[in-house]
């Protein structure tokens, strides 16, 4: 059992302690909120990335969920970086929003929304079997296009809410491509145009070296996507937001995921079929590489993305 401190409504309690009730709202209804942030030791110090613009977008999914958060965006900036302090070598920031209540109803009774913050070195408190697997998956990904399950829908609950409820379905369909496979999937919209993954924003790149992503409408709004599009002119590619069809990612130069988890990763097979020669491609080895450096402190331009603690 690892010896990190979770903070829990303001004050920090032990790793074990930071549990629920079987019968919480959260647990059984899938209304829990969440953000997932990376912490790095750059080049002036322990710096959160973008840690202010992953609380904003945790207060817009309550907002969108109708969970009553009790904290400013401020308050749990000063919470996070705290945590961080407190549990050195932590390379990620977990924060959650949940209704720790037991109920019955699907309203609850007690409207409390309780807030968790862990820092952690997953490696480290929590090792995987599969390390080694999980690590190979990153460098090279083979995608399948989800044809049955369609992505997240404005009608059902928005994309831009970061809430657990949003992920069964994705989970459903990853976990039967992956027993096909596959490592990952992206899903469609309604209209049959493509969306993200499960947990990562998509983007491909033509023939011609033009990078385009799906409608920031259509998807979670990643971090890491929006550091990708404002990275991308920087290193002399031009990158925009339009509808991408399925047939029009199967014969893309390159293919690419991103996300806090891995920043920016290669796809290399859609389908079964090779994306370009089935290797990283130039575009994307340059982005790559581009946002390594601007989370490390290693670019002066994109400084104020970091949070030193
Ligand atoms: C549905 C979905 N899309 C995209 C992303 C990537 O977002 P970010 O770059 O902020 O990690 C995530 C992150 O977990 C996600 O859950």
């Amino acid at each position: 059992m690892t010896d990190r401190r979770i903070w829990r409504d303001g004050e920090f309690i032990p790793w074990q302690d930071a549990t629920v009730h079987v019968l919480a709202q959260s647990l059984q209804r899938g209304s829990l909120a969440f953000d997932y942030i990376s912490v790095h030791e750059a080049r002036r110090g322990t710096a959160i990335f973008r840690l202010r613009d992953h609380i904003e977008r945790l207060a817009t999914t309550c907002r969108i969920v109708g969970l009553p958060l009790e904290y400013a965006v401020d308050e749990l900036v000063d919470a996070c970086a705290e945590t961080v302090r407190r549990n050195p070598g932590a390379k990620s920031v977990k924060i959650s929003a949940l209704m720790p209540s037991v109920e019955a109803e699907l309203i609850p009774e007690n409207p409390h929304v309780a807030v968790f913050i862990a820092a952690y070195d997953s490696e480290r408190d929590f090792p995987s079997p599969n390390a080694e697997l999980k690590r190979r998956r990153r460098q090279a990904v083979s995608l399948k296009i989800e044809r049955e399950k369609s992505g997240r829908r404005e009608d059902v609950i928005p994309p831009h809410a970061k809430v657990a409820a949003n992920y069964t379905a994705a989970m459903t369909a990853k976990w039967r491509a992956r027993n096909e496979g596959f490592d990952d999937i992206v899903l469609l919209d309604e209209h049959g145009n493509l969306t993200e993954g499960p947990t990562a924003n998509l983007f491909m790149v033509d023939v011609a070296g033009n990078v385009a992503t799906p409608p920031a409408s259509k998807v979670l709004l990643g971090i890491t996507r929006d550091s990708i599009i404002n990275l991308a002119p920087t290193v002399g590619l031009a990158c925009v937001e339009r509808d991408i069809a399925a047939d029009e990612l199967v014969s893309a130069s390159e293919v690419f995921l991103s996300g806090t988890s891995a920043g920016v990763w290669p796809v290399v097979r859609i389908d079964g079929r090779p994306v370009g020669d089935g290797k990283m491609g130039p575009a994307t080895s340059q982005l790559r590489d581009k946002y390594k450096a601007v989370v490390l402190g290693d670019q002066p331009g994109f400084e104020h993305w970091l949070h030193y603690i």
